[in-house]
């Protein structure tokens, strides 16, 4: 049997606000002038950049009991604050949320640690995802993945096993 997924990915770009292009450009030069993604973006450089992450899983694509292995369909979100993208909505008619490409911004580098192949590198440099970006520096970026994870099967109660997985990210 074989299972065909379309992922869809559906960004909406709508505001409130009746917001110009002019004032959208002004924000976005002014957030991006000293961009450079190889620095954290806290003040303090002994500070550490929490980033939170959540899961959205869609599908099971495969649980290979034999192997130990399955795969997923599903959604990471991330999320954390950058001192450096904090704006004053006044100044900018209302403007409280701005799309910016990932290219020149600081994104965490996460991968999974128990992954069972490559593709478990989650931000690298070759993905295009847009960050959205909110006036108190949050920032959130949500990253599609399918990938494959090991997990040591329990199959004593089987066919009424249960399997508990972890998925072990790391940067
Ligand atoms: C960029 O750097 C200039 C010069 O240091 C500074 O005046 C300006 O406020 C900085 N812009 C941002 C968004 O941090
Ligand atoms: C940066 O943070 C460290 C650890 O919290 C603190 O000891 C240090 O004084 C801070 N530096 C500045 C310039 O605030």
């Amino acid at each position: 049997m074989s299972t065909i997924t379309v992922l869809i990915v559906c960004f909406l770009f709508t505001s409130a606000h009746s917001v110009s292009f002019e004032t959208s450009r002004r924000l976005f030069n002014d957030l991006t002038e000293n961009d450079t993604k190889y620095i954290r973006p806290v003040l303090n450089q002994s500070h550490a950049v929490d980033v939170h992450v959540s899961v959205r899983a869609y599908n099971l694509k495969m649980f290979d009991v034999t192997l130990g292995k399955f795969s997923l369909l599903s959604s990471f979100l991330f999320d954390w604050k950058d001192e450096y993208k904090k704006w004053d909505p006044r100044k900018y008619d209302g403007l409280r949320k701005i799309h910016l490409p990932k290219s020149n911004v600081w994104v965490p580098n996460i991968l999974i640690e128990n992954s069972a192949d490559l593709t478990a590198i989650l931000t690298n440099d070759n993905s295009h995802f847009e960050l959205e970006v909110m006036n108190d520096g949050r920032i959130s970026m949500s990253v599609p993945a399918v990938f494959e994870v090991l997990c040591e099967p329990n199959i004593q109660k089987y066919p009424f096993d249960e399997h508990e997985c972890a998925i072990v990210f790391t940067n």
